[in-house]
């Protein structure tokens, strides 16, 4: 049996290692989590000798990456003419979404639908400041770095954008970068495809739902659920997205010659002017794979091996039919810092035999109950011929999980469907 080795801990992770599992692979993951079968919590996705020293004890000839961190910070190149092949792209490819100055320059080299933007040095906040108000303040500030969502300020007014630029300087000592950016509207959209840097294997579309509340209210997290596919996503969006977004950036990729075999993610804005591309990920979004895993028919792992032996024209992508919508169990409080955890989980036993339920942050104590161990705790995933089957059905079985202070949000796969932009696409 095939042994791999996956790095990362989160329900993105549970939901690659159950689907790499059930493709006929033996999984280790480092370091998981107390859901996650053959989790080695001792090792740190950022000790590449030590991933190096497990792989070899275990005869892992293949390391798949989820999370971000390992490949910006480069475990890619160290494998690199090793017998380990690893699937993730180099730091060079990482720097797609590591540095969104970097990322927004390669988009416009190749010629890639975007939002204007204008790229500032931190000694230049003044004019930035004077740009901002000349947009009457309907801007987007982005930090030019990994900020785990934090960099990111949407404004609606001049007063906003000048607080978003003080709290940027707050933030940040030293010299940094950033970028404004125009303000988009319209419905976002995470195309993610499997990638060897010439050809692309495009998964369902999908849509996660960033914000705390309902109706994308409150604050940003980390994605409060996801639902694949996305009914208004059409053949003719799709075709717009292939030819203004993917096909520009394999082309991209391709000139400049960087190594890029992975999964690669488009955020994108359905606007009025047409599809823009907000942000490249290196890597699967979290949670929209575990809605994209559960629904892909065709075996992940061959797609992994074909793209790293540069065999992926022969493959096709097969979806399952119907709707996976995945809700998020939160602890209380976050996504602000300080929210308790070390809570006991109940009810995962009771759920229905077709609802998947990955762990993204749990523990267990020295008696081997279960324990909150974070922010977003669980993601239980549902299915259904409609759309709204499968939301019922997975709101109907997380009413049986229960943990103190749990919160989810009400509202998964439920958004209004968007009319007046896609008569203007069309
Ligand atoms: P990013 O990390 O660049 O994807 O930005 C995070 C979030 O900010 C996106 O998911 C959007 O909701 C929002 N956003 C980013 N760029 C823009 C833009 N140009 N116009 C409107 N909203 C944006
Ligand atoms: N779901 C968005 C992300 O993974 O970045």
């Amino acid at each position: 049996m095939k042994n791999i080795v996956l790095l990362g801990g989160g329900a993105r992770e549970h939901a690659l290692a159950w689907k790499l599992t059930q493709d006929g692979a033996t999984v280790h993951v480092l370091p998981g989590n107390a859901g996650i079968p053959n989790s080695h919590p001792e090792i740190d996705v950022l000790d590449f000798a030590a991933i190096q020293g497990f792989c070899e004890e275990h005869g892992a000839k293949l390391l798949v990456v989820g999370p971000e961190a390992p490949l910006a910070a480069g475990v890619t190149d160290f494998f690199a003419g090793s017998d380990i092949r690893v699937f993730g792209p180099g730091r060079a490819g990482a720097t797609l979404e590591s540095s969104k100055v970097w990322s927004k320059n390669f988009m416009r080299r190749h010629g890639v639908a975007t939002a204007m933007s204008w790229q500032f040095r931190s000694d230049k906040l003044e004019e930035a400041r004077a740009k901002a108000a000349e947009l009457n303040g309907q801007v987007v500030v982005k930090f030019d770095g990994l900020a785990a969502g934090k960099g990111v300020y949407v404004c609606s007014s001049v007063e906003e954008a000048q607080a978003a630029l003080d709290d940027l300087a707050a933030q940040h000592s030293g010299w940094f970068s950033f970028l404004l950016e125009e303000k988009l509207s319209g419905p976002e959209i995470s195309i993610i495809g499997v990638t060897d840097g010439n050809r692309i294997r495009l998964l369902s579309p999908s849509q996660d739902h960033k914000q705390l509340l309902a109706h994308d209210q409150g604050p940003n997290t980390g994605g409060m659920g996801a639902y694949c596919p996305v009914p208004f996503c059409d053949d003719n969006i799709l075709a717009a997205i292939r030819t203004e977004i993917v096909d520009p950036t394999l082309e991209g990729i391709q000139a400049e010659q960087f190594e890029f075999r992975g999964f690669l993610y488009f955020g994108i804005m359905l606007t009025p002017q047409g599809p823009k591309l907000l942000e490249y990920n290196a890597r699967l979004g979290d949670p929209e794979a575990e809605v994209l895993l559960p629904a892909l028919q065709s075996s992940l792992l061959e797609l992994i091996e074909a793209t790293l032996d540069g065999t992926l024209a022969r493959c096709t992508v097969r979806q399952r039919p119907g709707h996976y919508v995945g809700v998020v169990l939160a602890s209380g409080g976050y996504p602000a810092a300080g929210f308790p955890t070390g809570f006991p989980i109940t009810g995962l036993d009771q759920l229905h035999p077709s609802i998947l339920a990955f762990h993204g942050a749990t523990r267990r104590n020295e008696t081997g109950e279960l324990l909150t161990n974070g922010g977003r705790v669980l993601v239980l995933v549902g299915h259904g011929a409609e759309l709204e089957d499968a939301v019922a059905h997975v709101y109907r079985e997380a009413e049986k999980v229960n943990f103190q202070y749990v919160y989810l949000r009400p509202d998964i796969g439920q958004r209004p469907e968007p009319t007046r932009i896609f008569s203007e696409l069309r």
